[in-house]
Parts: structure tokens; sequence; C-alpha cells
């Protein structure tokens, strides 16, 4: 019941195909972009935190091919196709999932890009509302497969940040930066410690086979666009003016603990999750390079209770599913669990011992089906390369 991830190759052939089905010819080039986890650091990207995801082995994948026109076509499975004039400045429309890539191509008009027509088919293997940033992953696989277009490479914290504000101008998710960077910095067996304050990615070694992520989607939806994110964004934006700070970097908990009739209960507890869950991610690299498991699982336990009762963005499936590894326990190779992105459904991030991967898997599997009647998705990752052009000739 531990799900495999589709080869990428796998993924290049089938979009490969759907391009060709469509249009009647192959692609001339072929750009992919992983998902991300979370091991901890949560809603913290947009109050200068610290964050450290990783790179999943799950991705969007584009194949294309440059038209004599100046539109572009675009299509992927289940989905209804797009149509989008490049030669004018880009504005939302229809269907939704279009404006993920109008934004894309607004940021490289904004660069005074000259962009050519051209076919597209996309697949992915990201689930979708899974917290696994599948938007994010197709926004860099566009980005990446534009740059191909125009035969151009941005720095990559351009490439991240063009994503980025894709998301927040066309698709009204007021998001951080941890998704699109990590899609975009995602190395094969590293983590990605970013500093939200600086913009820096320091790439943590995560070498060791013996340790592996599993991820469990509950297959409850979750929707960022629908309010509950952007609400929590304002609370901390709220909660840091009545603090009469100019960074959540710059607060400690005695300032919240002063300020706390100020803020009110709502608003405190916000700003607890963000000092502590802040102090957190330090502590949690730390132990992660010190091997201390314990430690590294007490963290990410009180992750998951801060996110579920300070900023209230879980929710009973994703509880029930951290509960469900933590009953697994140390002894049966569970070293830590805890829901990962933006919640309100979506996936926990549990880190396992390899070797017991595939039990912790199967029993989490059918435990979790028993008590929803939900069979939910479970499969393992280990930290996967950003978002590139693939060479398919090699
Ligand atoms: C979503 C956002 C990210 C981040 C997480 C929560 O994934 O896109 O920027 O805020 O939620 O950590």
């Amino acid at each position: 019941m531990l799900e495999p991830n589709p080869p990428l190759t796998d993924l290049a052939r089938d979009a490969s195909l759907l391009l060709e089905e469509t249009f009647g010819a192959g692609p001339a080039l072929t750009a992919a972009a992983p998902g991300r986890v979370n091991l901890i650091g949560e809603h913290i990207d947009y109050c200068d935190g610290f964050v450290l995801p990783l790179a999943i082995e799950r991705h969007v994948v584009i194949a294309a091919r440059p038209t004599d026109s100046s539109i572009a076509r675009v299509v992927s499975t289940g989905l209804d196709p797009v149509e989008i004039d490049l030669s004018v400045p880009q504005k939302a429309g229809i269907p939704q999932w279009s404006n993920y890539l109008r934004g894309v191509i607004q940021g490289f008009l904004d660069l005074h890009c000259r962009l050519p027509g051209f076919e597209a088919a996309i697949v992915s293997s990201i689930p979708l509302g899974a917290g696994l940033s599948s938007s994010a992953a197709l926004e860099c696989a566009f980005a990446t497969l534009l740059e191909g277009l125009v035969d151009t490479v941005l720095p990559t914290v351009d490439k991240a940040r063009l994503a980025q504000a894709a998301e927040h101008q066309f698709a009204g998710v007021p998001c951080g930066l941890m998704d699109q960077f990590a899609s975009s910095f995602g190395q094969k067996d590293q983590l990605i410690l970013i500093d939200c304050r600086s913009g820096e990615p320091e790439l943590i070694p995560f070498t060791d086979p013996s340790l592996s992520v599993l991820v469990a989607h509950t297959r409850v939806s979750h929707d960022l666009s629908d309010g509950g994110y952007a609400a929590r964004r304002k609370d901390t934006e709220n909660g840091l003016a009545l603090l009469g700070k100019s960074s959540w970097r710059k607060v400690t908990m005695k300032d919240a603990y002063a300020a706390r009739e100020t803020m009110g209960d709502r608003l405190f507890r916000r700003a607890r999750h963000v000092i502590t869950e802040t102090a957190r991610t330090i502590e949690a690299v730390e132990a992660f390079r010190a091997n201390d498991f314990s430690k590294l699982g007490s963290l990410m336990d009180q992750s998951h209770r801060s996110l579920r009762d300070d900023f209230e963005v879980s929710c009973e499936e994703l509880d029930l599913m951290v509960a469900l590894a933590k009953e697994i326990g140390f002894e049966g190779g569970v070293l830590g669990a805890r829901m990962t992105g933006g919640g309100f459904g979506g996936s926990t991030v549990t880190l396992c011992r390899t070797n017991d991967a595939a039990a912790i898997a199967s029993r989490m599997h059918q435990r979790y089906l028993d008590e929803t009647g939900i069979v939910p998705l479970v499969f393992a990752t280990r930290p996967a390369a950003g978002a590139s052009l693939l060479n398919l000739s090699s």
C-alpha cells in the first residue's frame, strides 16, 4: 500500500503522447518540476521564519513545441484546454487553472521576453489539493519551459520569485516563498533550509539510506484560495503591528506575553505559533545533523500541536493520520510525524526508518481506511532535484 512514484521518464512519455495525440506532432522540449513536502517550519515562510522542505519524487511534466503563431495552446488530462494570446498583457481568465500559466507568462512579458507561440501538454503525478504544492510545481515547470522556449536561463531565485508572483497576482493566494523555492532549488538527497527573511536557501544533506520520508494524503481536500490561508496571514500581520515590530524575527515570547491583552487570545496564539515554530525549525536542523531523532520527533510533535491548537490549520483527518503514525511509534520505525503544508486537509509527513517504511505505510493506510472509510494515498520519497529541462536522449 506504499503507492509507487511514477518515474519521470514515464511522465515525459505520457506528456509527449498527449502532445502528439492533441496537436499531431511530438515535443521539441520537455520541462519538469517537483512538488514539495515540508519537514518542519509551517506557516512561517511569510513571517520571516525558517522552513525545511524537500522536493519530492512527484512531478509536473510539460512537453511542448514552438509554433509560428503568437498563441499558446495547452492541454492537460482531465482539465479544460487553454488558449492564451501571448502578444497582449495577461489578465486572469478561464479556465481557473490557466491563471497559473497566465501569471508565469506575464512574469516573462515583464522581463521583456518575446515569447513564441507554442503547443504544450501537461501531465502530473502530484495529487491536487494534497498540500504538496502541485500549483508551485506547475508554475516552476512552466517557467522552465518558457526559459527553454526563449533560450534563456533566469537566476533560480528570480524564477522562484516570478512563480510566487504568479500565485499572488493570478491565483489569488498570498503564499510565502517556500513552495516555489523548494520546487526550484530542490536537489537530490538534500533538504532545503530557507531563511525566509534573507531568502537564502541552504542545502542540508539527507544522504542516510536508512531514513525515509512518508507522505500520507488524507484525501480531504485543501484549497488555499478559499480564505483560511489568507485569514491566517492577515492575523500574523495584525499581530505584528500590535507588537510594534518590523519583523517576526525580532519578536520574543516575552514580547508576546507583554502584549497579550492588547492582542487578544487569537492573535496571541498565532504569535506563539510563529515564535515557537521558528525556534523549533532551527533546533530541528541541529537535531537532524546530530542524528538525534528522539529530539527531532518531539519537535515534529510540538509543531503539529501548535498548528492544531494555536494556528488552527489542522483538521480531524490530519490529526488522525498523525496519531496513527505515532501509534506505531519509535520501536516500529516512526521517528516523527506532523501535518505538512497549508493545512485544512491535505497531507502529513512522517520521518521513518527505510526498513520499516512499507509496513508503516500499510498500517497507516489500513487504519485510516477503517476509521474514516476514505482510501488515503501513502507514498515514500527521497529529496528530489528541482525544476529543469529534461534531456531525454541520454
Ligand atoms: C502553502 C503556501 C506556503 C506556506 C505553506 C505553509 O503551501 O504556499 O507558502 O505558507 O502553505 O507552511
